[in-house]
């Protein structure tokens, strides 16, 4: 028993160190150290460069505008190009100003989970970087994006008007990881990772996360936004002793799904 159990975790660990998921968690792990923490003011060093200093105003966004230039602009130039694309254009028709000079090309890199590593799924990425510049409390957006993305069944059905496949299986990811999200997906659809069927959900994803984020900035732009992520309770067990700086051991970076990748040990 006790042998078998080493080879398990033994594999796990193989699997584990060779794939993508170590380079996700350091990434993912790494952001949500900084970014969570970080006061969420202005930096002097920002105010000396042209660009005027963070937050940027913005108007109200056409949720379903974005979604839909989110699943288009995916073809264009992939995932994070198509979530910051989709949000950025729209803000550059409504609110103008330096919005307008933000190249899209800046978020090609984020693709596949930044250049195919399959680590931070690139739609998250791209809606990231755009709740970055327009929110002041940028940290409790994010973290709310990040967490409903573990928790949402895509793609939604919200493309079928114009999109290549029509009623796609969905699958959750409880992850934030391309590799996660995509092969789950492309498992449970019995399709190719490089199958036109994979680029239609990877495309709806794209705009069903775009379109999740302009949502956020809705509610927080009339100050009506609650954050309502909760780690869930199959792992929250896991945090009391591992992660945050109030836990036992405070051993842990990270928000991920822990037992995705580890065994319950107690
Ligand atoms: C009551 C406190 C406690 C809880 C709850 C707890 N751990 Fe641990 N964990 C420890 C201690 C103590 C160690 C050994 C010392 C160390 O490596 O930090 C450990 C070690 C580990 C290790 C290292 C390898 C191993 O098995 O020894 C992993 C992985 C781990 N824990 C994962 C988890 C996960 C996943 C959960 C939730 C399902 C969890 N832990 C919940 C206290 C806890
Ligand atoms: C994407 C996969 C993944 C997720 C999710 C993940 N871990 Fe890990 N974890 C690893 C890898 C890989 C290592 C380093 C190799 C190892 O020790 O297994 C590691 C290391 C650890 C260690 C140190 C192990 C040791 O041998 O000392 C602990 C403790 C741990 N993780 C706990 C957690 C907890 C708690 C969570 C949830 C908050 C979590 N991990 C989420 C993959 C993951």
């Amino acid at each position: 028993m006790k042998e078998n159990e080493t080879n398990k975790f033994v594999t796990r660990r193989k699997f584990l160190t060779a794939g993508a998921g170590t380079a996700g968690l350091i990434l993912v792990g790494s952001l949500a150290g900084c970014s969570a923490n970080a006061p969420a003011t202005t930096d002097p060093a920002n105010t000396q460069s042209d660009a005027p200093s963070l937050p940027w105003t913005y108007k109200k966004l056409d949720v379903e505008l974005v979604r839909k230039r989110g699943y288009e602009s995916y073809f264009e130039g992939g995932c994070m190009y198509g979530a910051a694309k989709a949000l950025i254009a729209t803000l550059q028709e409504t609110a103008g100003g330096p919005w307008k000079n933000l190249p899209f090309d800046a978020y090609r890199y984020g693709l596949g989970g930044v250049y195919g590593w399959g680590s931070l799924c690139g739609a998250l990425n791209g809606s990231l970087a755009v709740i970055n510049l327009g929110v002041k409390n940028h940290a409790d957006l994010g973290n709310e994006l990040m967490g409903w993305y573990t928790l949402f069944p895509f793609p939604s059905d919200k493309h079928e008007s114009y999109s290549k496949f029509k009623n796609q299986v969905t699958t959750v990811a409880m992850s934030p990881l391309c590799h996660v999200s995509v092969t789950t997906w492309a498992k449970e659809a019995k399709a190719k990772i490089n199958s036109d069927e994979k680029k239609d959900r990877c495309g709806k994803l794209t705009g069903d996360t775009a379109a999740r984020a302009a949502e956020l900035m809705n509610l927080a732009l009339t100050g009506k936004f609650t954050p309502t992520f909760k780690i869930p309770e199959e792992y929250e067990s896991c945090m009391g002793c591992h992660v945050g700086k109030d836990s036992k051991f405070d051993s842990v970076q990270g928000k991920m799904d822990c037992l995705s990748c580890h065994d319950t040990h107690y």
